[in-house]
This record gives structure tokens, C-alpha cells and sequence, in this order.
């Protein structure tokens, strides 16, 4: 295998220094720029650090040039969806504009390849079975970023021959705690840390809508290791190689689980009942996304090995214990 130097821009995120430790542990050579705007550290890996973010032309210039990058991957961007409804300037700047800074600065120094994290709220509400060909009509400004990302790379492969693989995450969890990487935003939205570092300390957590149309009334989604997507991309930077096609994949397992059976699940690995609290539902919230992951099998060979649910659910423990385990240090050290 050809190893390639790769620019990681969100690469001390959660889902970036995954994928960063992925392709360093492959043999390549890691550059990571990242703003560090989530309050996270720059990841415990052995890769180049720089902080900034893609807005800046003249440091991604810079990178690109010094570094001799052959692939751009871009996971740089604001996911909560609930905050993308109060406020979608800053997420249009952030998301779309940024991309576009870096898609520009990429032709300027002539680095042809991308692989972009976009994710699967590009679909809105589902109707059928979800593969890549489902339409795509995001129903929240989060979504519609992620939508306008990907038009936007589509259109600059067409006129400026831009190569690129479009990942469509659906809901990543889990961790690497024997490496030191974990979930770690600041503020936290997400259920399975929230739920976990709510129960380490017995205290309440809250289900947003118990009224869906789903089985048991809570939101289903397809929670996928993110040692698995990080997996997805040495597939795509190995392939980035060859003559391959411009193409979009969804990253799940094509299994759904329900916020309830989610806490079932962490109540019977952690021994103990979560405080639940019923609340009303969180503006953006689809029912119910699972992915058809047919496509990223058939033509990348990506088989998830991690995303059993009890495999993730321990990992996230193991990852929380840890953090917790860490600031009990810091706050207390033992002389
Ligand atoms: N939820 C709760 N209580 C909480 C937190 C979440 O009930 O305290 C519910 C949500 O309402 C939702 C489900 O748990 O129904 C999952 O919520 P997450 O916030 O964990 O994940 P989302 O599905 O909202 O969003 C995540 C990422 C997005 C990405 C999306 C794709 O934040 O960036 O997955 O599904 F687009």
C-alpha cells in the first residue's frame, strides 16, 4: 500500500482523532488543523498539530504546500442539530463557507482529493428504505449544510475534476479508551455519553418525545462504532490511489435502537437504573434513521466489526470511567 500524507482538518474532534489514529496506525502521515472550538485537547496521537480552522486560506495554503498533502479529509464542522435551528448563521459560516474556503484553497495548491464527513440528517424524515439513491431533503439548518457541502463538492468535482468520497455518518458512539480517545464535547448533546455520565453520578437524564410513531414511542437510530467509521476511511484513502469513482456511502449497521432501549441496555451493563425524565421533543429530531450500509460493503469491503451495541455501550463506560477517573486526579491528586 502506498502511504500519502493526509491533511485532517477536525481532526482532534471525537470522530476525527479516531479516524486520524486509524490512518497513522496504516503507516500514513498525519497533519491535523483543528480550532479546538468544543473545549477538546489536541488528541494523544502521532500526528502534526495545528490549530486553526479551514476560514483561513493562507494556513491551509500554507499546509497543503509544506506538507505535500495528497488527500484532504474534513470533518471540521457544527453538529448539534437543535442548535442549528436557533442559530443557523453560525452554522452556515462555519459548515459551508469553511468548505468552501478549503475546496478553493485545494485548487489553488492543486490537491485533488477529498473525503468529506457529511451525515445521514442530509435525509430529513425518511420514507423507505434508507441507501445512498434515498432524496435527499434535510429538515433541519445542520442537515441543510451538510446538503449544501455536498452539492458543493459534487459540482466542483464536475467542473474542477475535485475526486471525493462523501461519508454519511449515521450515529456514531463508542470509544478507544486504551488509546486515550473518547467523546468529549463541550456542552455534550448526545445521548450515550449524557446518559452514562448521568448515571455514573445518579442523576436525572431526559427523553426528548415518548409520542413517536416508533415502537415504543422514543426517537430509533443506528449507532455505529467510530472505530468502525474510522476504519471506512483507510478504505477510502486506499482506494484515493486508484481510478475510482467520485462516490457517497452510508456509515451504519442497519440496525436501530430506541432511546429506551438504549438506556435499557446501559442499565443492565451498568447494574444500576437511569433517572429518566420524560420531556417534550427536541426541535429536528427524525423518528427514526437507519441506514442501508449495503453500498459501503459491496464496493469499499467495509464490514463494521465494533458496533455491536454492547461492545459500544462498554467502550463509552470504559471512555466516561476513564475522563471521570482523570479530573478525580486533577482535582484531588493523591501526594
Ligand atoms: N436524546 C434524548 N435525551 C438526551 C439526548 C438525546 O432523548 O439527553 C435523544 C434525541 O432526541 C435523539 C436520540 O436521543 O432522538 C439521539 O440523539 P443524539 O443527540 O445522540 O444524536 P442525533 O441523532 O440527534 O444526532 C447525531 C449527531 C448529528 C448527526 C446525527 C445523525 O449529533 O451530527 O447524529 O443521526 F447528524
Amino acid at each position: 500500500m502506498q502511504h500519502k500524507s493526509v491533511l485532517v482538518v477536525g481532526g482532534a474532534g471525537y470522530i476525527g482523532s479516531h479516524v486520524s489514529h486509524g490512518l497513522i496506525n496504516q503507516g500514513h502521515k498525519v497533519t491535523i488543523l483543528d480550532d479546538l472550538v468544543y473545549g477538546q485537547k489536541p488528541p494523544p496521537i502521532k500526528a502534526k498539530f495545528i490549530k486553526g480552522n479551514c476560514q483561513n486560506k493562507d494556513l491551509v495554503k500554507r499546509i497543503l504546500n509544506d506538507e505535500n498533502i495528497d488527500c484532504v479529509v474534513h470533518l471540521a464542522s457544527f453538529i448539534e442539530v437543535s442548535q442549528s435551528v436557533l442559530n443557523p448563521q453560525k452554522f452556515y459560516s462555519n459548515n459551508v463557507f469553511g468548505t468552501l474556503n478549503l475546496l478553493q484553497t485545494m485548487l489553488e495548491c492543486n490537491v485533488k482529493k477529498i473525503i468529506f464527513s457529511s451525515s445521514c440528517s442530509v435525509y430529513g424524515v425518511p420514507l423507505g428504505p434508507l441507501n445512498e439513491e434515498h432524496a435527499r431533503d434535510p429538515n433541519s439548518p445542520y442537515g441543510r449544510t451538510k446538503c449544501a457541502i455536498e452539492w458543493m463538492i459534487e459540482d466542483f468535482a464536475c467542473a474542477y475534476g475535485i475526486r471525493y468520497t462523501i461519508f454519511r455518518y449515521f450515529n456514531a458512539a463508542g470509544a478507544m479508551p486504551e488509546v486515550g480517545l473518547g467523546e468529549q464535547h463541550e456542552p455534550e448533546t448526545h445521548l450515550i455519553p449524557l446518559l452514562i455520565k448521568a448515571m455514573l453520578k445518579d442523576k436525572p437524564v431526559s427523553i426528548f418525545g415518548s409520542d413517536y410513531e416508533t415502537p415504543d414511542g422514543t426517537c430509533v437510530r443506528d449507532y455505529v462504532h467510530v472505530r468502525d467509521i474510522a476504519e471506512a476511511h483507510n478504505l477510502a484513502i486506499q482506494r484515493a490511489g486508484s481510478a475510482h469513482k467520485n462516490e457517497v456511502f452510508n456509515l451504519g449497521t442497519g440496525q436501530g435502537f430506541s432511546v429506551r432501549q438504549i438506556i435499557c441496555a446501559l442499565e443492565e451493563l451498568m447494574g444500576k437504573k437511569a433517572l429518566v425524565k420524560e420531556m417534550p421533543r427536541r426541535p429536528g429530531d427524525p423518528p427514526m434513521l437507519v441506514a442501508s450500509a449495503e453500498k459501503a460493503e459491496r464496493v469499499l469491503g467495509w464490514k463494521p466489526q465494533y458496533s455491536l451495541l454492547k461492545r459500544i455501550l462498554k467502550d463509552a463506560i470504559k471512555w466516561e470511567r476513564l475522563k471521570n477517573f482523570i479530573s478525580e486526579q486533577i482535582c484531588h491528586p493523591r501526594l
